[in-house]
């Protein structure tokens, strides 16, 4: 079974204004909520190929429920625990107009130790030998700043592969207890190395430094619209990009990282793992919001996926 963990989920609130515009009454022309959070985007994305997940995370108050209740709706499994508090409401405002992106995001719930520590041994007691479990977001305020390092440790010791997303501290602390593949895009890996890194074999460097240093097993390096590097101990392989349209680029990391964790729990190739994984990147760059992108158009793009060695 994969089973995603969103920490700090949120309800996603994406408006249309057109020339949106501060200091000024501004009219909503459509909207629509969806339940948000990267694990939570993954879970989705798992649905759409046909895959299996429990999404399992933090919820409080009404808008906890509301979430509760969408990704009822959308037939996932789900382990929640509510807490006291309120969830996140994240605001999107999309001005087609004007062409901007504007995120007030609420800052949520603020968490205890023994809350967290509660849901892990939750997710302890359910892992079994081969699970994969999807670590990904920030964290809610209360959260010690190595709780990705106890928490992918712990998950380790159950003989699961450990998926991690993450950015910053997180990041830093996370990979420290050596998960099992993570997915940072290139900007992370910079921010982790403290420099630049701009080409293929400057990232490819940075994550070898990093499998060789902390025992990771796989790195794929996302470089948004230029595609990804796939490093593993023997083998680089470099996507390209799909050349698609682009209506938002909201989750297309999260989903390939659903492509990842469903590719890990089917066994497939190097080779299957990234024609999936850079066709579902693309198909949901296409979708608005942070909609997951339908299986037939997943599809339709694998064969498109130009890939090499490095
Ligand atoms: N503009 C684009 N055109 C085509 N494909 C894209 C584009 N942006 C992203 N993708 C696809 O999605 C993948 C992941 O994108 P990206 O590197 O931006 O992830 P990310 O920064 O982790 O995103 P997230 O905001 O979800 O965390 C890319 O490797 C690529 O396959
Ligand atoms: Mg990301």
């Amino acid at each position: 079974m994969i089973y995603t963990v969103t920490l700090n989920p949120a309800l996603d609130k994406t408006v249309e204004i057109p020339s949106f515009t501060i200091d000024s009454v501004n009219r909503i022309t459509a909207m629509r909520t969806d339940p948000g959070g990267k694990g939570i985007n993954v879970s989705k994305v798992i649905s759409k190929f046909g895959g299996k997940s429990v999404a399992t995370g933090i919820l409080g108050g009404a808008t906890g429920n509301a979430i509760k209740s969408m990704v009822d709706k959308l037939g996932l499994e789900s382990s929640f625990c509510f807490t006291e508090g309120e969830t996140r409401t994240n605001l999107k405002v999309v001005d087609l107009v004007g062409h901007t992106n504007t995120d007030i995001n609420e800052p949520g719930l603020v968490v205890t130790e023994e809350l967290l520590d509660g849901m892990l041994q939750e997710l302890l007691s359910k892992l079994q030998t081969g699970d994969i479990v999807v670590l990904s977001g920030s964290l809610p305020k209360g959260a010690p700043a190595d709780t990705y390092y106890t928490w992918v440790s712990a998950c380790q010791q159950k003989d699961v592969k450990v998926i991690l997303d993450a950015d910053g501290d997180l990041l830093a602390a996370g990979i420290k207890a050596s998960p099992y593949l993570i997915k940072p895009n290139n900007h992370e890996l910079s921010r982790l190395f403290a420099e630049t890194l701009e080409t293929p074999e400057e990232l490819e460097s940075a994550a070898h430094k990093l499998m060789k240093k902390h025992g990771i097993a796989k790195v794929v390096v996302s470089m948004g619209g230029a595609g990804a590097l796939y490093v593993t101990k023997d083998r680089t392989l470099y996507a390209e990009g799909l050349k698609v349209t682009v209506g938002s680029t909201v989750g297309a990391g999260d989903s390939v990282v659903a492509a990842l964790a469903y590719a890990e729990e089917k066994g497939m190739s190097l080779e299957e793992t990234i024609r999936l994984s850079m066709a579902t990147g693309a198909a949901n760059v296409m979708c608005s919001g942070s909609q997951a992108a339908e299986y037939e158009v997943i599809e339709s793009l694998i064969p498109k996926v130009v890939f090499r060695s490095l």
